[in-house]
């Protein structure tokens, strides 16, 4: 058996289920490769957030990077989610989702200008800044279309996340944001400036973090910014302290929402100034699953065991990127003592694995298995690469089952082919 399974995928007398729902049942209708995702886990890992948080008034501003399939978007709006969006798409997506512009931030180390041209028409709650040059960009935008940019600067503390390398993002020598220093200067040289109006400071340090310390410590230093600019006469709306909680992939309790809120809270209360929170993983990361068949088997001489699946690191590139683990767990554990496989995708790339040595029951052709955890930074991460297809996705909601993404055709990829 496998060793852990969270709670909205559990193993049943019908093999793995969501919330009920049989994952095989799934499957005889659209196939493999396909993302499963559990509407029940999607709310309670936002509602977590949520009301860890209502001891100072906050705002979730859902980090669309994470998971922006447009279902799942709808489904966060219905329960007052507003986002963060990274690009002219994901502003595209949260408006699709029936968002209005005012509850958008938008983030990102390389605006384009038509980008900030429609993020200023259409009027966003903030665009967080990344530099002294973006807001002068911004200015000219806005002043050009008679209107004023509501902005925050991003600001990079060189605090160490404490995460995987590349996906830390508070350290100097990273390429987002403006060092402390500089921030108060920027802030400072722009106050007034026709087309901008300061409404917030901005950071993010990382992903996946998983002790408070870091993320206690840039709440603290961006508090302190933002009582520096009050006293220069700069008056802000609220202090932004981006995304960046982690989730136990290997089951080992890891830091919770409450303990994010109890560090947090005590830094900020002294501005007097709300919260933007811009949670991603933490909200979808435990309500995916992706679902895959097993193609081959193969022993080699010295016993090591591979199990090739149809999907790789296609659908799901985090194990190839950055080396992380997710669960794995039959949908029908075969009642067998387990043995270590190698469990494999079918791209042509000796990193396309999501496991070594992972203790599993055997495993036979057309056997399926559940990756685990894979809500974040899974399907939005897919490529075509070798030509593979989009997978499908799916999402159980109260017993039930909706196609939300039909799988891709390669008629739909050639389709953009001249
Ligand atoms: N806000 C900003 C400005 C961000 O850049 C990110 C994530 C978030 C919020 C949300 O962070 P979260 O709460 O999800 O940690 N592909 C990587 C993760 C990249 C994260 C990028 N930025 C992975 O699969 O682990």
């Amino acid at each position: 058996m496998p060793t852990f399974v969270y709670q909205s995928f559990t193993h049943t007398d019908t093999g793995l289920v969501c919330d009920g729902v049989s994952l095989e049942s799934i499957v005889e209708r659209v196939d493999t490769p396909v993302y499963v995702y559990s509407a029940r886990a999607i709310r309670d890992g936002y509602r977590a957030i949520d009301d860890a948080f209502a001891a100072h008034p906050h705002r979730i501003h859902y980090a669309l990077k994470a998971n922006s399939t447009l279902a799942i978007v709808r489904l966060l709006r219905s329960i007052g989610s507003a986002f963060d969006a990274n690009s002219g798409g994901e502003i595209a997506v949260a408006l699709c989702a029936g968002c209005t512009p005012a509850d958008i931030v938008f983030t990102g180390v390389g605006k384009t200008r038509a980008e900030l041209e429609r993020a200023i028409a259409i009027g966003v709650g903030a665009i967080n800044a990344e530099s002294g040059g973006e807001l002068d960009r911004i200015a000219a935008l806005a002043a050009s279309q008679g209107r004023e940019a509501r902005v925050a600067l991003r600001d990079n503390p060189d605090i160490d996340a404490g995460s995987h390398p590349n996906i830390s993002t508070g350290l100097k020598i990273n390429k987002f944001g403006v060092s402390l220093e500089d921030a108060r200067t920027i802030y400072r040289e722009r106050r007034g400036r026709p087309g901008l109006r300061f409404v917030g400071v901005h950071v993010h340090i990382g992903s996946q973090i998983t002790t408070v310390g870091p993320l206690q410590r840039a709440a603290r230093a961006l508090a302190t910014l933002a009582l520096e600019l009050r006293d220069d006469g700069i008056t802000l709306e609220h202090v932004d302290v981006g995304g960046g909680l982690g989730i136990a992939y290997e089951g080992r309790p890891i830091v919770s929402a409450a303990d994010y809120a109890g560090a947090v809270i005590p830094e900020v209360r002294r501005t007097g100034l709300p919260l933007v929170l811009e949670p991603g993983r933490a909200v979808v990361g435990h309500a995916g699953a992706l679902v895959a068949r097993v193609v081959d088997t193969k022993r080699y001489p010295d016993g090591r065991r591979f199990a090739v699946l149809d999907a790789g690191m296609g659908e799901l590139i985090r194990p190839a990127l950055y080396g992380s683990y997710h669960q794995i767990a039959p949908v029908r554990p075969r009642p067998s003592p387990p043995a270590p496989w190698d469990i494999v995708g079918p791209i042509c790339e000796s990193s396309d694995v999501f496991a070594r040595d992972r203790a599993l029951p055997p495993l036979e052709v057309d056997d399926l298995v559940a990756i685990l955890d894979t809500g974040a930074y899974g399907s939005v991460m897919a490529s075509n690469y070798n030509r593979h297809l989009l997978p499908a996705e799916v999402l159980v909601d109260d017993g039930q089952w909706t196609l939300i993404r039909r799988r891709q055709t390669i008629d739909d990829v050639l389709a953009l082919e001249l």
